[in-house]
């Protein structure tokens, strides 16, 4: 944004508007906030806003203004937001703006925050249009299978536009026009001035409507223009979770297709989401039922699923991650991860690393070629390189009061069914050995072990378990003839 550019005359303010109350929604999370490819839908808006590089650019809040406005502050810090008062409806909306834009602008473009897929490049053709016309308002408009719920373009019988007529407001014959407005418009913005404060609200839902200055203008003689997008997607709006989740597919779809250009294997895309924020590397393979979200950046050749949903998670080249839960933790070049595994926040397998089958770590450092093959907690510890842990380990990281760390050393190993009881360092090269309970630092290179040694009671079973499949097994063993 150029805000201090200086205002030339033929400078461009954006109204993005978003006090509705979305009640279609039927949520607690105000429409414009729910997320779509790890972004909120009023943040998709923001973005093309911004790519026009505007003079100004204005959020209207209202319903949820606080909750919305920290979200606008944070993604496009240079928007002004200003509240909506309470005169409901899309055109008051853009009047309550307007105070928030200088004089000396002449086009104002009007976005919904609930129209996420609309781009730029369109946007700047139509304003194109709008200029080389010299219209007061163009408007952008669709030509689609479904129009219910949308404000239909009524032509003339010359075609021209003559009027946006909304759903609510419309007869038979009205409904059955497929020509929708988009909701999205560039204006002159002495037309929009001059327009505003002359509507009413003597309409089905008793808003003052936007779309009414489109036949305020025909009667004044203002010259009104609309755009057909060959697109529908590009206008769809988002009222309900149906909406939303066609979007939401829609848009994972173009994601996708971008990285399978891009050299991803996706044998099938339908069963993958990747959000917008996630950066791939040629030769990755993404496997059915993966979910990528956040910051999530995997590395050249890395395979990933079948089934994981990775969150802020890096993935070095040519590691291998299955069936796996991650969140903010590495996985480094030539690590392996899975089947089964569960990576919370703050783990790192390093190169050639391994957590395997039913593991779960957690503000874990596995070094170089450390091994986690099964069945084991491992949480704020470091397992040095080229260690093995035995299956079944569990890290007794937190006392009841403070959490303790856990050290092993390099190429320490360590036996099956061990509890580490933290703070507790286990020595480079040291053994453990298989149920062992490690409650005392072992040194480099010692054996540790505290099982006493197995008694046998000879013919217990026999005598306490008669007639048993047990005793009979056991009987039959000893009149075996013994071996040759
Ligand atoms: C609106 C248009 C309709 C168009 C459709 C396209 C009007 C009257 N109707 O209908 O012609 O086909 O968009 O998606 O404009 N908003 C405010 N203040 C309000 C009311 C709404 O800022 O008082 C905001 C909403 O947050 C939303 C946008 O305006 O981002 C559109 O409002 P919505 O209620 O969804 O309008 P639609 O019924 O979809
Ligand atoms: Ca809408």
């Amino acid at each position: 944004m150029h805000l201090n550019r200086g205002m030339s005359p033929s400078s461009l303010a954006v109204i993005v508007l978003a006090a509705g109350q979305g009640t279609r929604m039927k949520s607690r999370t105000p429409k414009v906030l729910h997320s779509l490819a790890g972004v909120p839908l009023i943040g998709h808006v923001l973005a093309t806003a911004e790519a026009l590089d505007p003079d100004v650019l204005v959020v209207v809040t209202r319903h949820e203004a606080d909750a919305i406005e920290e979200v606008v502050a944070e993604l496009s810090p240079d928007a002004q937001c200003v509240r909506q008062d309470a005169i409901p409806g899309t055109g008051r909306a853009v009047e309550v703006a307007l105070g928030s834009i200088p004089h000396n602008v002449e086009s104002v473009v009007v976005l919904s925050a609930d129209v996420p897929l609309l781009d730029s490049d369109t946007l700047l053709a139509v304003i194109h249009h709008h200029s080389a016309e010299g219209a007061a308002v163009t408007l952008l408009s669709a030509v689609v299978d479904e129009p219910t719920g949308y404000g239909r373009v009524v032509r003339s019988e010359s075609g021209a536009v003559s009027a946006i007529v909304e759903e609510a407001d419309a007869d038979a014959d009205t409904r059955d026009i497929a020509e929708i407005n988009s909701g999205t418009y560039v204006f002159s913005r002495t037309a929009l001035a001059d327009a505003l404060p002359t509507l009413g609200v003597d309409n089905a839902q008793g808003e003052k409507y936007l779309t009414d200055v489109i036949a305020q203008q025909v009667a004044s003689g203002g010259g009104v223009q609309a755009v057909i997008v060959d697109d529908e997607w590009l206008v769809e709006g988002v009222n309900d979770r149906i909406q939303l989740s066609e979007v939401q597919r829609r848009l994972n779809r173009m994601i996708v297709r971008g990285w399978q250009k891009d050299g991803v294997s996706i044998p099938e895309p339908e069963s993958v989401w990747i959000d917008l924020s996630v950066q791939l590397s040629p030769d990755v393979t993404v496997f059915p039922g993966v979910q990528l979200h956040g910051g999530c950046v995997i590395g050249e050749g890395a395979t990933l699923g079948p089934d994981c949903t990775l969150t802020d998670t890096e993935v070095g080249a040519g590691a291998s991650v299955i069936r796996t839960v991650a969140s903010e933790a590495e996985v480094h070049e030539g690590a392996q991860v899975g089947p089964f595994a569960y990576l919370r926040p703050g783990t790192v397998v390093e190169t050639d690393g391994k957590v395997g089958t039913f593991v779960e770590t957690k503000n874990s450092t596995i070094h170089r070629g450390a091994k986690v093959p099964h069945l084991s907690y491992i949480g704020d510890a470091e397992i040095g390189e080229g260690a093995n842990i035995g299956a079944g380990t569990i890290t007794a990281n937190y006392d009841g009061i403070k959490k303790h760390r856990t050290v092993v050393g390099a190429h320490a190993r360590t036996g099956s069914d061990n509890v580490f009881v933290a703070p507790v360092q286990i020595g480079d090269g040291a053994y453990t050995a298989a149920g062992t309970v490690v409650r005392r630092d072992v040194p480099p290179g010692a054996l540790a072990v505290t099982a006493a040694s197995v008694r046998n009671i000879d013919g217990w079973v026999e005598k306490n378990r008669p007639g048993t499949p047990s005793s009979e097994a056991s009987a039959s063993a000893h009149q075996e003839p013994p071996e040759q």
